[in-house]
């Protein structure tokens, strides 16, 4: 399967989820790992299942890295139909009014955009004592397996 890796970041842990969530899937799939930064919304069309991992900011806002991504999603409203993405959110419960907001917000613009969310949308807690990668890997795998 072609799956794309996407990383909307501010200092850097969900580019190192994305890349342990390529390293774990890459014997099996075609994989490939990208800032959103430098990703046009049109270009989640191409794989079989877009990986998105995002963070949240400030008062629940985007990481720096989706803002330009964001930007282009809102300002150029592409149609998204046929684009599947499941998305992994890094927060922290700490922030507890808006603990997640940054990958639920993403996904709701996407989803309006007319792409299709698969498996659920967890949040990892940087207040809590997992690793990101123990979840995130069989949560994607999971949802690889179902798709
Ligand atoms: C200044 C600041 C603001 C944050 N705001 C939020 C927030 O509103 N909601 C949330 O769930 N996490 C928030 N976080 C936690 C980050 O999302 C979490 O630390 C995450 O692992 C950062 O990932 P990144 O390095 O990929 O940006 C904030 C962290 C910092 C330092």
């Amino acid at each position: 399967m072609k799956i794309a890796i996407y990383y909307g970041t501010e200092t850097g842990n969900a580019e190192m989820l994305a890349e342990d969530i390529a390293t774990g899937l890459e014997d099996a799939h075609d994989t490939s790992v990208a800032d959103l930064a430098e990703t046009a919304p049109e270009a989640l069309k191409e794989a079989d299942l877009n990986v998105i991992v995002c963070s949240s900011y400030d008062d629940g806002d985007f990481p720096a890295s989706a803002k330009p991504f964001v930007a282009r999603l809102e300002g150029e409203a592409p149609d998204l139909t046929g684009a599947r993405f499941a998305i992994f959110g890094l927060g922290d419960s700490e922030y507890e009014a808006t603990y997640g907001f940054g990958s639920m917000k993403l996904a709701d613009l996407l989803v309006a955009r007319g792409a299709t969310a698969l498996g659920d949308r967890p949040v990892h807690d940087a207040a809590g004592d997992d690793m990101p990668e123990d979840l995130a890997l069989p949560w994607i795998t999971a949802i690889i397996d179902a798709a």
